[in-house]
Protein backbone atom coordinates (compact mmCIF):
# COMPACT_ATOMS: atom_id res chain seq x y z
CA UNK A 1 0.00 0.00 0.00
CA UNK A 2 2.50 2.66 1.11
CA UNK A 3 4.91 1.70 -2.15
CA UNK A 4 1.69 2.44 -4.07
CA UNK A 5 0.91 5.84 -2.37
CA UNK A 6 4.31 6.79 -3.24
CA UNK A 7 4.27 5.90 -6.77
CA UNK A 8 0.99 7.99 -7.34
CA UNK A 9 2.55 10.59 -5.47
CA UNK A 10 5.56 10.83 -7.64
CA UNK A 11 3.27 10.26 -10.89
CA UNK A 12 0.73 13.00 -9.45
CA UNK A 13 4.01 15.41 -9.74
CA UNK A 14 4.52 14.75 -12.72
CA UNK A 15 1.61 14.77 -14.21
CA UNK A 16 0.94 18.05 -12.79
CA UNK A 17 3.48 19.57 -13.96
CA UNK A 18 3.29 18.72 -17.68
CA UNK A 19 -0.08 18.23 -18.33
CA UNK A 20 -1.76 21.58 -16.81
CA UNK A 21 -5.80 21.73 -17.10
CA UNK A 22 -6.32 18.30 -17.61
CA UNK A 23 -3.84 17.04 -14.97
CA UNK A 24 -6.66 16.23 -12.90
CA UNK A 25 -9.00 14.11 -14.39
CA UNK A 26 -5.84 12.18 -15.42
CA UNK A 27 -4.80 11.74 -11.80
CA UNK A 28 -8.26 10.62 -10.61
CA UNK A 29 -8.49 7.91 -13.15
CA UNK A 30 -5.12 6.46 -12.63
CA UNK A 31 -5.78 6.73 -8.35
CA UNK A 32 -9.24 4.44 -9.54
CA UNK A 33 -7.21 1.74 -11.76
CA UNK A 34 -4.87 1.67 -8.97
CA UNK A 35 -7.20 1.38 -5.53
CA UNK A 36 -10.10 0.28 -6.81
CA UNK A 37 -9.97 -1.52 -10.24
CA UNK A 38 -9.50 -4.90 -9.03
CA UNK A 39 -12.99 -4.60 -6.83
CA UNK A 40 -16.18 -5.50 -7.80
CA UNK A 41 -18.64 -2.90 -7.15
CA UNK A 42 -19.25 -3.06 -3.33
CA UNK A 43 -23.50 -2.66 -3.69
CA UNK A 44 -23.86 -6.31 -5.11
CA UNK A 45 -21.55 -7.84 -2.62
CA UNK A 46 -23.61 -6.90 0.35
CA UNK A 47 -25.12 -9.68 2.88
CA UNK A 48 -28.44 -8.17 5.22
CA UNK A 49 -29.06 -10.00 7.94
CA UNK A 50 -33.07 -10.23 8.58
CA UNK A 51 -32.99 -7.69 11.27
CA UNK A 52 -31.05 -5.12 8.70
CA UNK A 53 -33.41 -6.05 5.80
CA UNK A 54 -36.41 -5.42 7.45
CA UNK A 55 -35.46 -1.68 7.52
CA UNK A 56 -35.44 -1.74 4.36
CA UNK A 57 -39.26 -0.94 3.89
CA UNK A 58 -40.01 3.26 2.91
CA UNK A 59 -40.51 3.65 6.58
CA UNK A 60 -37.46 3.15 8.93
CA UNK A 61 -35.30 3.75 5.70
CA UNK A 62 -36.34 5.52 3.03
CA UNK A 63 -35.40 2.71 0.56
CA UNK A 64 -37.29 -0.33 -0.64
CA UNK A 65 -35.53 -3.60 -0.54
CA UNK A 66 -37.10 -6.82 -1.57
CA UNK A 67 -35.87 -10.29 -1.38
CA UNK A 68 -36.40 -13.57 -3.22
CA UNK A 69 -35.14 -16.54 -2.97
CA UNK A 70 -32.76 -14.95 -0.81
CA UNK A 71 -31.72 -12.56 -3.30
CA UNK A 72 -31.87 -8.99 -2.34
CA UNK A 73 -33.07 -6.14 -5.15
CA UNK A 74 -33.26 -2.44 -4.90
CA UNK A 75 -37.28 -1.75 -5.77
CA UNK A 76 -37.08 1.89 -4.62
CA UNK A 77 -38.62 3.21 -8.59
CA UNK A 78 -41.00 0.72 -7.84
CA UNK A 79 -42.52 2.97 -4.49
CA UNK A 80 -46.03 2.99 -6.32
CA UNK A 81 -46.26 -0.64 -5.99
CA UNK A 82 -43.88 -1.66 -2.73
CA UNK A 83 -44.00 1.74 -0.81
CA UNK A 84 -45.99 1.64 2.66
CA UNK A 85 -49.65 1.40 2.13
CA UNK A 86 -49.45 -0.07 -1.50
CA UNK A 87 -50.76 -3.37 -2.55
CA UNK A 88 -47.13 -5.07 -2.84
CA UNK A 89 -45.87 -3.70 0.01
CA UNK A 90 -45.49 -6.90 1.91
CA UNK A 91 -42.52 -8.10 -0.52
CA UNK A 92 -40.30 -5.65 1.19
CA UNK A 93 -37.89 -5.63 3.78
CA UNK A 94 -37.99 -9.67 4.07
CA UNK A 95 -38.12 -12.57 1.85
CA UNK A 96 -41.05 -13.21 0.83
CA UNK A 97 -40.73 -15.98 -2.16
CA UNK A 98 -43.38 -18.62 -1.12
CA UNK A 99 -46.26 -15.55 -1.72
CA UNK A 100 -45.20 -14.84 -5.35
CA UNK A 101 -46.50 -17.57 -6.56
CA UNK A 102 -49.89 -18.60 -3.55
CA UNK A 103 -51.19 -15.14 -3.90
CA UNK A 104 -51.54 -15.31 -0.14
CA UNK A 105 -50.31 -11.82 1.39
CA UNK A 106 -51.19 -13.02 4.90
CA UNK A 107 -49.07 -12.08 7.60
CA UNK A 108 -49.09 -15.91 8.76
CA UNK A 109 -48.84 -17.06 5.13
CA UNK A 110 -45.47 -14.69 4.40
CA UNK A 111 -42.40 -17.45 3.75
CA UNK A 112 -39.68 -17.75 2.19
CA UNK A 113 -40.23 -21.65 1.51
CA UNK A 114 -40.74 -22.58 -1.89
CA UNK A 115 -38.83 -26.47 -1.65
CA UNK A 116 -42.43 -27.84 -1.65
CA UNK A 117 -43.50 -26.30 -4.78
CA UNK A 118 -44.07 -28.02 -7.72
CA UNK A 119 -43.16 -27.73 -11.00
CA UNK A 120 -45.02 -25.18 -12.27
CA UNK A 121 -44.86 -23.02 -9.03
CA UNK A 122 -40.99 -23.61 -9.56
CA UNK A 123 -40.99 -22.00 -12.80
CA UNK A 124 -43.74 -18.92 -11.32
CA UNK A 125 -40.83 -18.25 -9.02
CA UNK A 126 -38.13 -18.65 -11.37
CA UNK A 127 -40.08 -15.89 -13.61
CA UNK A 128 -40.40 -13.33 -11.21
CA UNK A 129 -36.67 -13.76 -9.66
CA UNK A 130 -35.87 -13.27 -13.76
CA UNK A 131 -38.38 -10.10 -13.62
CA UNK A 132 -36.54 -8.57 -10.31
CA UNK A 133 -33.42 -9.46 -12.36
CA UNK A 134 -34.39 -7.70 -15.11
CA UNK A 135 -36.35 -4.58 -14.06
CA UNK A 136 -34.55 -3.88 -10.62
CA UNK A 137 -30.71 -3.57 -9.48
CA UNK A 138 -29.48 -6.50 -7.39
CA UNK A 139 -27.41 -5.21 -3.95
CA UNK A 140 -26.97 -8.50 -2.04
CA UNK A 141 -28.01 -11.35 -0.61
CA UNK A 142 -29.99 -12.54 2.78
CA UNK A 143 -28.40 -14.40 5.56
CA UNK A 144 -30.66 -17.31 6.11
CA UNK A 145 -32.55 -19.95 4.62
CA UNK A 146 -30.61 -19.69 1.02
CA UNK A 147 -27.32 -18.08 1.81
CA UNK A 148 -24.71 -18.29 4.71
CA UNK A 149 -22.96 -15.67 6.42
CA UNK A 150 -19.95 -15.68 3.59
CA UNK A 151 -22.91 -15.11 0.87
CA UNK A 152 -22.57 -19.05 -0.35
CA UNK A 153 -25.11 -21.04 -1.19
CA UNK A 154 -26.97 -23.51 1.79
CA UNK A 155 -28.11 -26.60 1.43
CA UNK A 156 -31.24 -25.86 0.66
CA UNK A 157 -30.54 -23.01 -1.55
CA UNK A 158 -28.34 -25.38 -3.50
CA UNK A 159 -31.38 -27.14 -4.07
CA UNK A 160 -34.11 -25.16 -4.56
CA UNK A 161 -31.76 -23.96 -7.34
CA UNK A 162 -31.56 -27.49 -8.76
CA UNK A 163 -35.00 -28.13 -8.20
CA UNK A 164 -36.09 -25.00 -10.51
CA UNK A 165 -33.32 -26.01 -12.76
CA UNK A 166 -35.08 -29.42 -13.61
CA UNK A 167 -38.53 -27.55 -14.01
CA UNK A 168 -37.52 -25.50 -16.56
CA UNK A 169 -36.42 -28.39 -18.42
CA UNK A 170 -39.12 -30.62 -18.14
CA UNK A 171 -41.23 -27.71 -18.80
CA UNK A 172 -42.64 -29.27 -22.35
CA UNK A 173 -43.46 -32.51 -21.01
CA UNK A 174 -45.42 -30.51 -18.31
CA UNK A 175 -47.31 -28.61 -20.88
CA UNK A 176 -48.68 -31.61 -22.36
CA UNK A 177 -50.03 -32.66 -18.97
CA UNK A 178 -51.79 -29.04 -18.64
CA UNK A 179 -53.39 -29.54 -21.65
CA UNK A 180 -54.67 -32.73 -20.09
CA UNK A 181 -55.29 -31.56 -17.00
CA UNK A 182 -56.05 -27.81 -17.32
CA UNK A 183 -54.77 -25.67 -14.01
CA UNK A 184 -57.72 -23.84 -12.27
CA UNK A 185 -57.58 -20.07 -12.06
CA UNK A 186 -56.56 -18.73 -8.60
CA UNK A 187 -57.48 -16.05 -6.27
CA UNK A 188 -56.64 -14.66 -2.69
CA UNK A 189 -58.44 -12.27 -0.65
CA UNK A 190 -57.87 -11.02 2.93
CA UNK A 191 -61.29 -12.05 4.11
CA UNK A 192 -62.07 -14.76 2.12
CA UNK A 193 -58.76 -16.67 1.50
CA UNK A 194 -57.96 -18.48 -1.24
CA UNK A 195 -60.54 -19.18 -4.03
CA UNK A 196 -60.16 -21.68 -6.85
CA UNK A 197 -62.24 -21.69 -10.29
CA UNK A 198 -62.60 -23.47 -13.00
CA UNK A 199 -63.14 -21.39 -16.94
CA UNK A 200 -62.96 -22.55 -20.77
CA UNK A 201 -60.09 -21.31 -20.61
CA UNK A 202 -58.16 -21.46 -16.93
CA UNK A 203 -54.38 -22.21 -16.94
CA UNK A 204 -54.82 -20.55 -20.60
CA UNK A 205 -55.72 -24.00 -21.83
CA UNK A 206 -58.59 -22.60 -24.08
CA UNK A 207 -61.69 -25.51 -24.51
CA UNK A 208 -64.97 -26.41 -25.09
CA UNK A 209 -65.71 -27.65 -21.39
CA UNK A 210 -65.35 -25.71 -17.86
CA UNK A 211 -64.60 -28.68 -15.04
CA UNK A 212 -64.82 -28.39 -11.94
CA UNK A 213 -61.73 -27.81 -9.30
CA UNK A 214 -59.67 -30.78 -8.03
CA UNK A 215 -56.52 -31.89 -6.12
CA UNK A 216 -54.07 -33.31 -8.87
CA UNK A 217 -51.76 -35.20 -6.89
CA UNK A 218 -48.30 -36.23 -8.85
CA UNK A 219 -47.92 -39.57 -8.71
CA UNK A 220 -45.33 -41.02 -6.00
CA UNK A 221 -45.63 -37.51 -3.86
CA UNK A 222 -48.34 -35.47 -1.29
CA UNK A 223 -48.02 -32.57 -3.58
CA UNK A 224 -51.00 -31.59 -5.69
CA UNK A 225 -51.93 -28.66 -7.63
CA UNK A 226 -55.27 -27.58 -8.96
CA UNK A 227 -56.91 -28.75 -11.96
CA UNK A 228 -60.04 -28.59 -14.00
CA UNK A 229 -61.53 -32.10 -14.28
CA UNK A 230 -64.32 -33.18 -16.31
CA UNK A 231 -65.66 -36.97 -17.21
CA UNK A 232 -63.05 -37.43 -20.04
CA UNK A 233 -60.07 -36.96 -18.09
CA UNK A 234 -61.31 -37.97 -14.25
CA UNK A 235 -59.84 -41.38 -14.61
CA UNK A 236 -56.74 -40.36 -15.62
CA UNK A 237 -54.72 -38.61 -12.90
CA UNK A 238 -54.63 -39.08 -9.37
CA UNK A 239 -57.55 -36.53 -8.12
CA UNK A 240 -59.28 -35.49 -4.95
CA UNK A 241 -62.14 -33.49 -3.81
CA UNK A 242 -61.28 -30.39 -1.69
CA UNK A 243 -63.19 -30.38 1.21
CA UNK A 244 -65.81 -28.34 1.82
CA UNK A 245 -66.26 -28.20 -1.86
CA UNK A 246 -69.33 -29.49 -3.59
CA UNK A 247 -69.08 -32.42 -6.00
CA UNK A 248 -69.96 -30.06 -9.14
CA UNK A 249 -68.93 -26.74 -7.78
CA UNK A 250 -67.09 -25.27 -10.53
CA UNK A 251 -65.45 -22.51 -7.72
CA UNK A 252 -64.67 -23.06 -4.02
CA UNK A 253 -63.10 -21.45 -1.36
CA UNK A 254 -60.39 -23.78 -0.24
CA UNK A 255 -57.92 -23.87 3.03
CA UNK A 256 -54.10 -24.46 0.98
CA UNK A 257 -53.67 -23.78 -3.01
CA UNK A 258 -51.12 -26.84 -2.35
C1 LIG B 1 -50.16 -14.33 -7.18
C2 LIG B 1 -50.79 -13.18 -7.30
C3 LIG B 1 -50.07 -11.88 -7.62
C4 LIG B 1 -48.81 -11.48 -7.31
C5 LIG B 1 -47.73 -12.22 -6.53
C6 LIG B 1 -48.63 -10.17 -7.89
C7 LIG B 1 -47.47 -9.42 -7.78
C8 LIG B 1 -47.28 -8.20 -8.39
C9 LIG B 1 -46.08 -7.41 -8.23
C10 LIG B 1 -44.87 -7.81 -7.40
C11 LIG B 1 -46.24 -6.30 -8.97
C12 LIG B 1 -45.24 -5.17 -9.11
C13 LIG B 1 -44.31 -5.43 -10.30
C14 LIG B 1 -43.30 -4.32 -10.46
O1 LIG B 1 -42.35 -4.23 -9.65
O2 LIG B 1 -43.41 -3.58 -11.46
C15 LIG B 1 -47.54 -6.36 -9.59
C16 LIG B 1 -48.09 -5.39 -10.40
C17 LIG B 1 -49.38 -5.40 -10.82
N1 LIG B 1 -50.32 -6.36 -10.59
FE1 LIG B 1 -50.06 -8.03 -9.51
N2 LIG B 1 -49.78 -9.80 -8.53
C18 LIG B 1 -50.69 -10.81 -8.38
C19 LIG B 1 -51.98 -10.83 -8.85
C20 LIG B 1 -52.57 -9.80 -9.54
C21 LIG B 1 -53.93 -9.82 -9.99
C22 LIG B 1 -54.93 -10.96 -9.76
C23 LIG B 1 -54.13 -8.65 -10.65
C24 LIG B 1 -55.34 -8.12 -11.33
C25 LIG B 1 -56.54 -8.60 -11.25
C26 LIG B 1 -52.89 -7.90 -10.62
C27 LIG B 1 -52.69 -6.69 -11.20
C28 LIG B 1 -51.49 -6.00 -11.19
C29 LIG B 1 -51.29 -4.72 -11.86
C30 LIG B 1 -52.34 -3.95 -12.65
C31 LIG B 1 -49.96 -4.35 -11.62
C32 LIG B 1 -49.30 -3.07 -12.06
C33 LIG B 1 -48.58 -3.25 -13.36
C34 LIG B 1 -47.81 -1.98 -13.70
O3 LIG B 1 -48.10 -0.91 -13.20
O4 LIG B 1 -46.83 -2.12 -14.42
N3 LIG B 1 -51.97 -8.64 -9.92
N4 LIG B 1 -48.14 -7.55 -9.22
Amino acid sequence: MLKKIVIVSLITVIISFFCGDRATDIIASIFNIMFFSHKTPLNTQKLFTKEELRLYNGIEKPNLYLGILGYVFDVTKGAKHYGSNQQYHIFVGRDASRCFVTGNFNEEAISEEVVDFNNEDLRSINHWFNFYKKEYTRIGKLIGKYFDENGNLTPYGKTVQNLIKEAELSKAKDNLEKVKFPPCNVEWDAERGTRVWCSDRSGGILREWVGVPRQLYEPGSKSFRCACINEHNEKLGQIKEYDGCGTKSISCFVKEQN
